[in-house]
């Protein structure tokens, strides 16, 4: 059990769980987390950052079946094996895959980043989500990653997004932080909506940066192994394997839950929603982005 910030985390496997959330923006916690800027970085690390919720695990795959199909002694590996977390690796772990295309997933926002993903090294898949669908798929994932207190009050929970005091910290900041410094990365921005509505034109675009050219035929077979529904059955990537049994209970729901695009209006009120778009306008003002969804 490590302390951090006055903040417990639990151990599992070598990784490290927050137990609840931390101020201030900072996802996780771990006891390398100091270390993370000076994390050295590769011309071809292949890095995907989000805010919890937002498609991670999707993105995941796609990365993982364009690297891993035809490596055999990985592909029998769970996604999450050969793409590790970089805040929960252990500061002294190899990596599954050796030196080459290190693959990491990360929650960190863009001011906790290795220095070395600026200047252009190494490759940033940033995935978005309407915040709103992030809220309400947290709201469930809350409800079966033990780690995480189930969430009985939707106004508490809420207003805890809104202001940050949740995994990820600040929706807000985390968008806005990668987004405003996006010319020192070499960044792809995605988003879930995007993906969701053309994902052939996605795999093609991600394929495209990450350096791999595949024929239409090879693009069909990545869009067709990560559909929702290929991927809610698939093991290596819906973590209802025995083995994660002590981090999730599925039996109180899975983590390939529904899989769509504003299914927040199925659960928040109206007037929750105004409250959303209200600090939405306050805290999204100015930002030349242009999203895809629209949160109303
Ligand atoms: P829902 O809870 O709305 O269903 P993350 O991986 O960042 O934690 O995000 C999880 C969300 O992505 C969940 O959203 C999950 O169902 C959704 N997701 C994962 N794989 C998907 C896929 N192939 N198609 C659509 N949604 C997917």
């Amino acid at each position: 059990e490590y302390t951090l910030f006055g903040e417990s985390l639990i151990s599992y496997k070598g990784s490290v769980f927050l137990s609840k959330y931390l101020h201030g923006g900072i996802p996780g916690g771990l006891a390398h987390l100091d270390n993370l800027k000076n994390f050295q970085i590769r011309d071809d690390d292949v890095f995907i950052v989000t805010f919890p919720k937002s498609g991670t695990t999707w993105m995941q795959y796609i990365i993982y079946i364009l690297f891993e199909d035809g490596h055999p002694e990985l592909a029998d590996n769970a996604t999450w094996n050969v793409m590790p977390w970089l805040e929960y690796a252990k500061p002294d772990s190899k990596h599954p895959r050796g030196e080459n295309s290190r693959l990491y997933c990360t929650h960190l926002p863009e001011h906790m980043a290795p220095q070395g993903l600026k200047d252009n090294k190494g490759k940033v898949i940033y995935v978005m989500r309407n915040p709103k669908d992030v809220l309400v798929s947290y709201v469930h994932f809350s409800n079966i990653f033990r780690t995480f207190d189930t969430v009985s009050n939707l106004d508490q929970i809420l207003e805890d997004f809104l202001s940050g005091k949740v995994h990820g910290g600040s929706w807000f900041d985390h968008v806005k932080g990668w987004f405003e410094r996006k010319d020192e990365y070499n960044i792809l921005f995605v988003s879930y909506e995007e993906m969701k509505m053309d994902l052939r034109s996605v795999v093609r675009k991600v394929s495209e940066f990450v350096g791999k050219s595949l024929s239409d035929e090879d693009i069909d077979k990545v869009v067709d192994r990560v559909t929702f529904e290929n991927m809610k059955t698939d093991s290596k990537a819906n973590y209802d394997i025995s083995a994660m049994d002590m981090v999730f209970d599925m039996s109180k729901g899975k983590f390939l839950r529904k899989g769509t695009i504003g299914d927040w209006k199925n659960s928040l009120t109206v007037a929750q929603s105004e409250r959303f778009d209200q600090v939405y306008q306050e805290r999204m003002q100015g930002l030349p982005l242009q999203f895809i969804w629209d949160i109303k």
